[in-house]
């Protein structure tokens, strides 16, 4: 697909509009900043885009040979709409180019922007080693006068922490925390409700804030204690806010409301908004799960007890169960040895991106109770054998997926699961039974055409 014919910045409407250097040719226009990038995951590879797109010259290391070699190739190593187009453009135009090493990119760079993973420790927090050795791999090569840039999710102290690894009165540090969704990311790089910036001084909190002059949105400038705790307060209150829509749909199925209409008749109230207000499976992703435990230990550790938050996440691990409880209950708790159809396997739809993900961790669920899960995702190739998906079986798609199924289990809102052919799905199966873990098929067709449906909150 070439930059023209994709549909994703025209129908931002902000692609075009927002680089005030686009008119420029090949290069980067005067006054352009020189970035460093470290890490093209699914935040460091858009940051990287959409600031080249700005016309900076970006210098983007990634030191996994696969995903590096995918780069040079001309592709992306992750699935994202619109983001190939958007690195193409920026290779083209020759302000994105792509290295192994970070220290290369670091080397002579006005600013290097960490986007290397935070994973989950052992204990709950935040593990920093990767920050950490990407800390002490580029300090000594950075030029006087560079700005470190947190992009990655780092719990309060972490900007000291790294200006402690680097040791350099010349080098400043600051928070810049990304609120990107995976699935709308390019939008979302390119558009950002708001840039949080963290620093100890001011020039330098003014300096990565005009990088993203472009974009228009809204600046808040704060220290980085600030700023480290916005992203994982915004992380806490989106897992929280799913948390309580699942535990209303819970209510709904106790008192035999509809959670579609409850939904409807909260989310017009602006004060409460739609966003994050759909049942589901329950939360999961790379971000929301680790962010939380994060939060909660170092709430912990700070003598604050975030007990709301931990209810929160209680709740979620429920909400995993309940869908388990759901498809067993349907076959009568005779689980052992029977087929299930499980279509999405994603955290959500867009991405490829399987981490933590809700639906995967519910196959191993059933595939752990005796169940031969067959599974079909629009990312995922028939026969994968990833660890992650141990004992299920990929299929090439929904058809494959439920054939012989007695129950189908839909758990990522993929729109190709709205549109399939349900007869054809119905003949498939052995038993016309669907679990609707995210609500996106109507219950009422469903029904009419002879499947005993199931939803979350609703008939
Ligand atoms: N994924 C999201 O939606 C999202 C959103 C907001 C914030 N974040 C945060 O951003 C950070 C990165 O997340 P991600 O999803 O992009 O992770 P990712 O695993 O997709 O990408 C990180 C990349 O960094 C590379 N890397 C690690 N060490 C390196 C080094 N020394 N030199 C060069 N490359 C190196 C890895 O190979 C990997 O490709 C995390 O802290 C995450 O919590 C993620």
């Amino acid at each position: 697909m070439t930059y023209r014919e994709s549909g994703t910045y025209r129908e931002s409407g902000t692609y075009r509009e927002s680089g005030s250097n686009r008119e420029s040719s090949k290069g980067a226009p005067a006054g352009a900043s020189t970035v460093g990038v470290i890490g093209a995951g699914y935040v460091g590879l858009p940051t990287a885009a959409t600031l080249s797109h700005f016309g900076h010259r970006v210098i983007l290391a990634e030191s996994d040979p696969g995903r590096f070699n995918t780069l040079l190739r001309g592709e992306i190593p992750i699935v994202e709409r619109g983001l190939l187009e958007m690195v193409r453009d920026g290779v083209d135009r020759g302000t994105l180019r792509f290295v192994s090493d970070a220290t290369e990119a670091a080397r002579g760079s006005d600013f290097v922007f960490f986007c290397v993973p935070t994973p989950q420790g052992v204990d709950g927090s935040a593990d920093l080693s990767y920050v950490e050795a990407v800390a002490k791999e580029v300090g000594p090569v950075l030029r006087s006068g560079a700005i470190v840039v947190n992009k990655s999710t780092v719990p309060v102290g972490s900007a000291s922490f790294v200006e402690r690894i680097i040791g350099r009165d010349d080098i400043h540090v600051v928070s810049n925390p990304e609120f990107l969704r995976e699935g709308s990311a390019v939008h979302d790089s390119l558009n950002p409700d708001r840039i949080v910036v963290g620093a100890d001084d001011q020039g330098a909190a003014a300096r990565v804030g005009q990088l993203f002059a472009g974009t228009g949105s809204p600046l808040i400038v704060t220290d980085t204690t600030t700023s480290e705790t916005i992203k994982y307060a915004s992380n806490a209150f989106l897992a929280t806010k799913v948390s309580f829509i699942n535990a209303v749909a819970g209510l709904c199925e106790a008192v035999g409301a509809d959670v579609r209409d409850v939904v409807l008749g909260m989310g017009y109230d602006k004060r409460i908004g739609f966003e994050f207000l759909r049942p589901g499976p329950g939360w999961g992703g790379s971000c929301l799960p680790k962010d939380t435990q994060a939060l909660v230990h170092m709430a912990e550790s700070a003598g604050y007890d975030f007990s709301l938050l931990k209810g929160a996440i209680a709740g979620n691990e429920e909400q995993l169960d309940l869908v388990v409880k759901k498809a067993v209950s349907s076959l009568d708790d005779k689980i052992e040895g029977t087929t299930v159809g499980v279509l999405g396997l994603t955290f959500k739809a867009g991405t490829d991106d399987r981490r933590s993900s809700p639906a995967v961790d519910i196959a191993r669920r059933l595939v752990g109770l005796g169940a031969r899960v067959q599974a079909y995702d629009p990312t995922v190739p028939a026969f994968e054998e990833a660890d992650d998906l141990a004992g299920v079986r990929c299929c090439a798609d929904v058809y494959e997926a439920v054939a012989g199924a007695r129950v189908a289990v839909v758990l990522t809102e993929w729109d190709e699961f709205r549109w399939v052919d349900f007869e054809k799905v119905k003949s498939a199966m052995d038993r016309p039974v669907v679990i609707d873990a995210r609500n996106i098929l109507d219950p009422g067709a469903m029904k009419r055409m002879g499947f005993t449906y199931v939803g979350m909150g609703r008939g």
